[in-house]
């Protein structure tokens, strides 16, 4: 059977927590995505870059992929919402590699509002098919969204 890849960016780790939680389930490979220069300081001072980043488009750079994603069809692509977009590394991502003809699976964790974040990562995702997407929603580190939701999503990828 063809391998999945996870592919995830995590900040406060909630999505690293999901990513892992699919890669257990499913066997598939993982990959992070991870900013060259990590982001400091306190939450609210990230909360604060990360809107100005947003609104400027601003792409920071990103480690080189430790996967060949040339290997896998279905990438399932794990984000945060910041700012009621995607987060800037995965922007990154996105500008910096091909997935053309590749089927894209989107697990968006967030606080409560995930703005027009789905609509950004179809239009993102050129020449790709986006199916299938979730939104978890966090309270700070613990899900709210049930546990029963998120495994009948894992089941049927
Ligand atoms: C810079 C920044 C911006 C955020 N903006 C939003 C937002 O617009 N809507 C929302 O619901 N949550 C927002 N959050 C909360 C995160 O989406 C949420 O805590 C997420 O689960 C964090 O994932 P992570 O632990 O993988 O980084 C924001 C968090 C940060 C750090």
């Amino acid at each position: 059977m063809e391998k999945k890849l996870i592919l995830y960016y995590s900040y406060t780790n909630n999505t690293k927590k999901v990513a892992e939680q699919i890669q257990k389930a499913t066997g598939s490979d993982i990959c992070e995505i991870e900013t060259v220069k990590p982001y400091t300081g306190d939450y609210n001072s990230v909360v604060d870059q990360g809107k100005q980043e947003v609104h400027r488009g601003y792409k920071p750079a990103i480690k080189p992929l430790s996967v060949d994603l040339e290997n896998y069809n279905t990438i399932i692509l794990g984000t945060p919402v910041w700012w009621y977009t995607y987060a800037p590394a995965v922007a990154t991502f996105l500008s910096e590699y091909d997935l053309s003809g590749k089927t894209i699976i989107p697990f968006v964790t967030n606080g409560g509002w995930i703005g027009h974040t789905i609509k950004d990562i179809e239009k993102g995702c050129k020449n790709a098919i986006v199916t299938n997407a979730i939104d978890i929603k966090f309270d700070t580190d613990k899900m709210v969204m049930p546990e029963s939701n998120l495994e009948k999503w894992i089941a049927c990828l």
